[in-house]
């Protein structure tokens, strides 16, 4: 067969490093092996009922059959605006401030394709979330990776940016609560990036995946909740994990009209909007009871209690995330991360994901999701006590 020539494009793309670890579990899964797998991020939970009954209703309206407006139905990005008020206590003007998206990951790919040009940089946390990358280089860009250090809380660092970068950077990638590391950001870090942001004329992207995971009683605050937010960028609201809904592709953007209008622009361009029937269910799960969304984040963070309990109490001395589904461990002495999670598979049939497939400061740590039963948890636990590699 012939074998075409990919375009420069395609080529620049960053390896998907953990299609890898997916593979290694799906090998190890298809030898027969009891895996408990805690290196994805996809949540463990269906989405709620109240969310697919809304579904079932639209599939049987023919209106959904045909093309939705290209810019989705009013009426979601209305739900869209009330979400962020009941929440956050945000205004926003649904037409010029809010941007359907089809997943979070669509619109972060789509972004710097919007604002960035060949040469311009993007300031990206290291570790992060793999899939900022993969928009950078659609467009041509460079990156800066900002390093994302335990002393510091896991927040970038922007003095430490040195000046011909800032000259040339556009776009700034922030994400709390964090994947990988589950920090949270505070009021007073949103204030020190706005006047950042304003300072070098940055366009601030704040990916809220994990908006609805706090710990201990403190709520993940919005980027826009901070003054003069909406003037230095925009906010990526997802459905995925608010309402376990990853499959589902539908999430929103909030914030700066000229960026809206920009992602507006080129989804005119390559999508026509979504299906209605996930559309009605989106608002259907905004507009909805939220007390299932209370519940689950109380689930997390039992799970939390339960792991790194459990860990320490094993000798594995591990910090507490204060958010996300994540807990960010560091590896014991004399392994990489990629080893020690290799390690975890092979002897435990336990798989977390390697810090270093999020960036070079990624290494040193795995990543565990907290999207497995108590019982799983427990269960990993006893697992990696059996190893015998930590003292007690
Ligand atoms: C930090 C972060 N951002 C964005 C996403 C994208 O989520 P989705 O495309 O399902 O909205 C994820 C998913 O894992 C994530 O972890």
């Amino acid at each position: 067969m012939r074998n075409f020539e990919t375009a420069n494009r395609l080529q620049v793309l960053p390896e998907q490093f953990f299609a890898k670890l997916v593979q290694k579990v799906n090998n190890a899964v298809n030898e027969g092996r009891d895996v408990i797998n805690l290196g994805q991020g996809s949540p463990d939970q269906p989405a709620f009922g109240h969310i697919k009954e809304a579904l079932k209703i639209a599939v049987d309206d023919p209106a959904n059959d045909k093309y939705s407006p290209f810019r989705g139905f009013a009426h979601v990005k209305n739900a869209c605006a009330e979400f962020y008020q009941r929440e956050y206590g945000v205004k926003l003007d649904p037409e010029t401030e809010i941007a359907l998206i089809i997943g979070g990951k669509a619109g972060l790919v789509e972004l710097p394709q919007c604002l960035l040009n060949p040469g311009d940089i993007a300031l990206v946390p290291d570790p992060g979330y793999p899939d900022y990358w993969s928009g950078i280089a659609l467009a041509e860009a460079g990156m800066h990776m900002m390093p994302l250090k335990e002393e510091n809380g896991f927040l970038p660092q922007y003095e430490e940016i040195p000046e011909e970068v800032l000259k040339r950077a556009k776009l700034l990638f922030i994400n709390y609560p964090n994947n990988p590391t589950g920090a949270v950001a505070d009021e007073a870090f949103f204030e020190k990036t706005i006047e950042f942001a304003n300072q070098h004329n940055i366009c601030v992207v704040h990916d809220f995946a994990y908006g609805a995971i706090g710990f201990d009683g403190k709520k993940p605050i919005s980027y826009l909740q901070s003054n003069g937010a909406k003037d230095t960028g925009i906010e990526i609201y997802t459905m995925s994990k608010t309402y376990n809904m990853a499959g589902w592709r539908v999430g929103f953007a909030v914030g700066n009209p000229s960026v809206i209008a920009a992602l507006n622009l080129i989804q005119d361009h390559l999508h026509c909007s979504l299906y209605g029937g996930i559309q009605e269910a989106a608002a259907a799960a905004l507009l909805g009871p939220q007390d299932e969304v209370r519940r689950q984040e109380e689930m997390y963070e039992k799970r939390r209690n339960l792991l790194i309990n459990g860990l320490n109490e094993i000798g594995w001395k591990v910090k507490a995330p204060q958010g996300s589904f994540f807990s960010w461990l560091k590896v014991p002495d004399g392994y990489t991360s990629e080893e020690f999670s290799d390690l975890l598979l092979e002897k435990a049939n336990v798989a977390v994901a390697p810090g270093i497939g999020f960036g070079e400061y990624g290494e040193g740590y795995v990543r565990v999701g907290l999207v497995a039963s108590e019982e799983k948890i427990k269960e990993a636990i006893s697992r990696i006590a059996q190893l015998d590699i930590f003292k007690k």
